[in-house]
Parts: C-alpha cells; structure tokens; sequence
C-alpha cells in the first residue's frame, strides 16, 4: 500500500509521515533525504553547480540506494551512507537549486518508485502523489498557515539561531513557497483525489488520527 503525503514546507508532513507510519507498521520515505543526499555527494566532488561541467557526468553515474536500519531511512549514493550530512547548512543552501534539475528528479523519481512497488511505504514530498506516484492508494496534501508554519520553524531554529524573528522566518517560507509553486518540473500543487487536511490548529497525534480514519475507511 502507497500513502502520499504532500504540502508545503513546514505544514508537518514528514514529522505526521513518521508517526503515521509507525501507527501503520509501514516503512516512512522521505523523499526530501534523497534530493540531499545527492547535494552533499556533489559537494564532495566539488560541485557547487548544475552548470559545472562535471555535474551530469556525476549524476549519471549515481546509484542511489535507500536502506532501512529498523524503522530509520538511511542514504546511500556510490554506497557511501550520507544520512548524518542531510541536514548541513550548505546542504540544506544547494538541495533546492540540484533538485529542479531533470536529471536529478528522474533519479531520484526512479528510486521512489522502485521502493514503492516492493514495499508499504508512507511517503512525503512535494511531488509525490501528484508526479511520481499518481497511482498511490490514497494521497494527502497536508496543509497549513503560513503564521503558524513560521511559528513552528522558529521554534526549531531559535535553539541554534537565537537573534531570528518571526518575520524573517515568514519571508524566507513565502519566498520557498514561491520557489516550489511555481518550478517547471513538478511544482508544488495539489495532487488530482488528494485529501486535503489543514494542520493549523492540530497537533501532530490529531492530524494521524484523522489520517487513521480515512484509510481505516479505505480498507473497508
Ligand atoms: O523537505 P526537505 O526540506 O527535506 O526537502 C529538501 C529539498 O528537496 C527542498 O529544496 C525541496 C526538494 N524536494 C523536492 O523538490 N521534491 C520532493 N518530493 C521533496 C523535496
């Protein structure tokens, strides 16, 4: 069975994802993992650039593998395991100009969907049930307010960055909302038969039990 979780940055879903997997007994993919993954193999190489003359002579070359060490996703690319560098600071910088990129996507679409034809997956991204897995079982778009998405995401990054305010947080949100809406390949948007769930005034355990619910309902 395929669960799409789809929506904006900060509306929860990976963190929803994780939890509902658990819930389910199913394995919870973030696709957002292996779009880092790759950027920090290409830092490695040196590459700071999809216009690098390198740069599709190194993806082309790429195996891409997700494993799971019980229920924690880990990331392999030239069997190298990236997982502890997903969430460095030029990472997260450079993750968004590599995945626009076609080869890119068709690499890591590929993985998605091997993973995804073999196993119970619960999978969240931006793309998910609307490019790469149309055919999902059931698909969601978890959304939410862009003041509370803020608030929560300094909630996050006050412990390391205490001199953040609210309204630099909101732009920067407006500003990835913007990127990700309006992207030629796979844009942010709301996948055809998605269910759509506002987690504004929800906490984490409501949203899941709602989720619960409906594909209680599903099975039926
Ligand atoms: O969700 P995240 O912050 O870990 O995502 C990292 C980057 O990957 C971000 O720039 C958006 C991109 N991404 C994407 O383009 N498509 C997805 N399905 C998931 C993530």
């Amino acid at each position: 069975m395929i669960i799409s979780i789809d929506g904006p940055a900060g509306s929860g879903k990976s963190t929803v994802a994780e939890a509902l997997s658990k819930k389910l007994g199913f394995y919870h993919f973030n696709s957002g993992s292996l779009y880092r993954a790759i950027t920090a193999y290409l830092i490695d190489c040196h590459i700071f650039s999809s216009e690098d003359k390198n740069f599709a002579e190194k993806i082309n070359a790429c195996k891409l593998n997700v494993r799971f060490d019980h229920s924690c996703q880990l990331v392999f690319v030239n069997n190298v395991d990236y997982t502890n560098r997903l969430r460095e600071i030029q990472v997260s910088e450079l993750t968004p100009k590599f995945s626009v990129h076609p080869i890119v996507r068709s690499l890591v679409d590929e993985c998605q969907k091997d993973f995804a034809s073999k196993n119970n997956v619960v999978i969240d991204g931006r793309d998910i049930g609307s490019f790469v897995l149309p055919n999902a079982d059931l698909k969601f778009y978890l959304d939410c307010d862009i003041n509370e998405r803020a608030k929560r995401r300094l909630k996050e990054l006050s412990l390391s960055n205490k001199s953040l305010t609210l309204n630099d947080v909101k732009k920067k949100i407006e500003i990835r909302d913007e990127f990700d809406r309006n992207k030629k390949i796979a844009p942010l948007i709301i996948p055809k038969n998605a269910i759509i769930l506002d987690s504004t005034h929800l906490s984490v355990d409501e949203v899941v039990e709602k989720m619960l619910k409906i594909i209680k309902k599903y099975k039926k």
